[in-house]
């Protein structure tokens, strides 16, 4: 069975901490419609050439809706529909920026009726703070109140087969108002998180610490320490674990039965398909990216030539240790991966276990909750090469 992956990177216009390859547009830009015909020449490649037409899980990745978009993303599945076989489709997922509030109704709407019957249908809305100074000076365009207004009104949408998640960045600094209390020990904004929590209206929640933020667009100034980062994600953390979010990744977490279908394809190394700009597919023993270039993504030059890899062994191992380590199972037999750890990793070992940030008995290993918030430095002590 094989995942797709696709992605419309246009959005309204830029966030501050946004690391993502997305491009601000007028959406009445023609080159929407080129990008789109260039996936679906795109798929047309994959159904020609890949055997397996069984689709496990499909995810669209896209940034700013509107009532249009909801036509067009439709017409992207159906193409998909007619290529694929959707028989055995586990999960769809979509990403959504939850602003302009009432085309994101609209779209949810749209889609619900359309796929009813498929058995999942995943929408994740990116919430991002509760805090208006932080809402502001990343260039989100609703606010507290607006939002909560958008999660009343989305209740009222939600069907069986929807699985709600909702992202949350840990910003660090500006959670502190300027009366020193750290935003969601803000009474009534905590309040209103815990309910939200406690609702099980969240069938699952991401949440980040802040990373890798450009400089130019927001200097990370704006922002907390590496230290108040965390405090922040660690409160955060604390009240979803609280609210039966069990974590089952680095930044997910979720009620029993409702974790991302596509993420664990991801970190099982699974086949998947990413279409479009500047994406990176896994299928055999092979990855490749595609251009960063719109023009000749829309030209059908697709991929890189530079950047189409035939990975190793050793390679795949690293691959496979390095996502696998991130999930709640972590990893089941630790000698399938002598070859790649350091020589010096069964002191290391040692080591972390005994100030508790893995579990390891020689057969199986896994972070502890204190292991996943250094899961980075753990990773590159560890493996000989990433
Ligand atoms: C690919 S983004 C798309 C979300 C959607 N376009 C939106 O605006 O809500 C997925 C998630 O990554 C997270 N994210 C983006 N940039 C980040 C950064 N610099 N650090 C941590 N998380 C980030 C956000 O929570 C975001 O919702
Ligand atoms: S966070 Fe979402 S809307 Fe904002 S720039 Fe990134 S992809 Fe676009």
């Amino acid at each position: 069975m094989l995942s797709l992956y696709i992605h419309i990177p246009f959005c309204a216009s830029k966030c501050a901490y946004c690391s993502f390859n997305s491009m601000p547009i007028d959406f009445s830009d023609t080159l929407i419609d080129e990008y789109i015909e260039a996936l679906k020449k795109e798929i047309d490649h994959y159904a020609d050439t890949i055997e397996d037409k069984q689709l496990k899980t499909l995810y669209i990745w896209w940034w700013t809706p509107s009532r249009i978009w909801s036509s067009r993303i439709i017409d992207i599945i159906e193409h998909i529909r007619t290529n694929f076989d959707f028989e055995e489709l586990a999960e769809m997922s979509i990403e959504l920026n939850p602003y302009p509030e009432e085309e994101v109704l609209n779209f949810v709407q749209d889609l619900n009726k359309k796929y009813n019957k498929i058995s999942r249908l995943r929408y994740s809305f990116g919430i991002q703070s509760f805090d208006d100074e932080v809402l502001k000076i990343t260039g989100r365009a609703y606010n507290f109140s607006s939002i909560v207004e958008f999660l009343r009104a989305l209740s009222k949408y939600k069907q069986e087969n929807n699985v709600f998640n909702f992202d949350f960045i840990a910003f660090g600094k500006f959670q502190v108002s300027k009366n020193g209390f750290k935003q969601l020990r803000h009474e009534f904004k905590r309040d209103f998180f815990q309910n939200f929590l406690a609702s099980w209206f969240a069938d699952s929640i991401s949440l980040y610490t802040l990373e890798n933020i450009k400089d130019k667009l927001c200097p990370k100034i704006y922002f907390g320490t590496d230290e108040e980062i965390m405090e922040e994600f660690l409160i955060l953390k604390e009240m979803v674990e609280n609210e039966w979010f069990a974590r089952y990744e680095i930044s997910n977490f979720a009620h029993a039965g409702k974790a991302s279908i596509h993420n664990m394809v991801y970190r099982n190394m699974e086949p998947y398909i990413w279409l479009w700009l500047s994406a990176s597919s896994f299928f055999g023993n092979k990855r490749w990216t595609n251009t960063w270039d719109i023009k000749q993504y829309i030209q059908g030059e697709r991929i890189d030539k530079k950047a189409v890899q035939v990975l190793n062994e050793s390679d795949l191992l690293i691959e496979e240790f390095f996502l696998r380590l991130r999930t709640r199972e972590g990893i089941a037999d630790i000698n399938k991966f002598i070859s790649v750890l350091v020589p010096n990793h069964e002191s290391l070992l040692k080591n972390y276990k005994n100030e508790w940030l893995i579990l390891f008995d020689w057969t199986k290993l896994q972070l502890t909750d204190e292991g996943m918030n250094v899961y980075n430095s753990i990773i590159t002590d560890l493996l000989i090469k990433i």
